[in-house]
């Protein structure tokens, strides 16, 4: 349906989006994931017709949307990531608006309207000045008045942000029903788990470039199935290096050789944890699968990269090697480190 490739911009001698290539099917939902800066919006705006690329081709159900951008845009509908001021409009005048700049009869865009507002829970707001709706029920405003010409693509910049969880949901069962009903969908944000519960697919972005695109679970498989398990040993809180009391800290001069004895047992107390340490880290690093250790406040994390039974000898190794594992759990596969790991661990630049 949308085939990008090649696609370079450059604002100036600023690289914003780098040598990107993408194909989207029909029926998709395509979540857009990448930080701030990372060329989202641009994208988004190139494959509208709202911006010139640099170079690159961009094609919409053939059409080279590059070159035709007036015929794109009957075929895309887009959603800014702001709304914009319309003083002295009301709901349905706004949705006019919108349909008159595609052509279209005042009768047909209000037969249209009313369905479409139907779809994003707005009908009891049809004569209600449009500056006066809440920020949520303006971004669900913006996708009606996107689709006012029955787009085949709709390519939304960050519908989510600054909405409450009520109104997140709610535009979520709003882009679900157009998936349902065969729209393609393109939809930026920052939240990468947002994103994977409504999207068939998702590519991440960072710094311009297309890190990594595929569906959600393909693209944690590749990410190495690493897991993180995180380890609780009884006897290391006993050896903790543990903070002076200060209310019994005194200027006393007779306190002094108290206070250096004091001194020497926190010293100790602290070479046995490190030494612990090192000793427990040796240990697990030794273990199969496991491809690092880290030591936090009050927990052992090691990143791990086999399966449940490897998992399973990995805490039996460890057992039998005298650690005293007082906790042992695995982390989440949790999306949100993955899009940390994969922007963080990504950049080359
Ligand atoms: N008109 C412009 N002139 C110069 N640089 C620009 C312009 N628009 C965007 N940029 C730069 O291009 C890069 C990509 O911007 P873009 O808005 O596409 O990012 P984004 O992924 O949408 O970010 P955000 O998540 O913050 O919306 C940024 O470094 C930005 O500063
Ligand atoms: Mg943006």
């Amino acid at each position: 349906m949308l085939v990008i490739e090649n696609l370079t911009k450059r604002y100036g001698k600023f690289l914003a989006v780098d040598n990107l290539n993408l194909h989207i099917e029909k029926g998709e939902i395509f979540g857009f994931v990448g930080p701030n800066g990372a060329g989202k919006t641009t994208t988004m705006k190139i494959v509208c017709g709202l911006l010139d690329a640099t170079s690159g081709n961009v094609t919409i159900d053939g059409v080279d949307a590059l070159k035709n951008s007036d015929d794109i845009k009957r075929k895309v509908g887009y959603v800014p990531d702001f709304f914009g001021v319309y003083d002295n409009l009301k709901t349905m005048e706004y949705m006019e608006f919108f349909g008159s700049m595609y052509g279209m009869s005042k009768e047909d865009v209000d037969e249209i309207a009313d369905g479409l507002l139907e779809l994003v829970n707005l009908s009891d707001k049809k004569d209600v000045f449009v500056d006066t709706l809440s920020r949520g029920m303006k971004q669900r405003l913006c996708v009606a008045r996107a689709l006012i010409h029955n787009p085949d693509l709709l390519v939304l910049d960050e519908p989510n942000s600054g909405l409450d969880p009520r109104a997140r949901f709610e535009m979520k069962e709003v882009l679900k029903n157009l998936g349902a009903m065969g729209k393609t969908i393109i939809i930026s944000s920052h939240i990468l788990p947002e994103l994977s519960e409504m999207c068939t697919s998702i590519g991440i972005m960072d710094k311009g470039h297309l890190i990594t695109s595929g569906h959600v679970d393909e693209i944690m498989n590749e990410s190495g199935g690493n897991s993180k398990i995180h380890i609780r040993i009884a006897d290391m809180h006993g050896t903790e290096k543990s903070q002076p009391d200060k209310t019994e800290m005194t200027d006393s001069i007779d306190l002094e050789a108290d206070d250096n004895a004091a001194a020497k047992q926190e010293k100790l107390k602290e070479d046995t944890y490190s030494r612990d340490k090192d000793r427990i880290q040796t240990l697990l690093m030794e273990q199969p699968n496991v491809t690092k250790v880290k030591f936090t406040e009050d927990e052992i994390i090691v990143s791990f990269n086999g399966d449940e039974k490897a998992s399973a000898t990995l805490l039996k190794n460890i057992i039998g090697l005298g650690i005293n594992v007082s906790a042992f759990y695995k982390e989440k596969e949790d999306l949100e480190s993955l899009f940390l790991e994969i922007t963080d661990g990504g950049a080359d630049e």
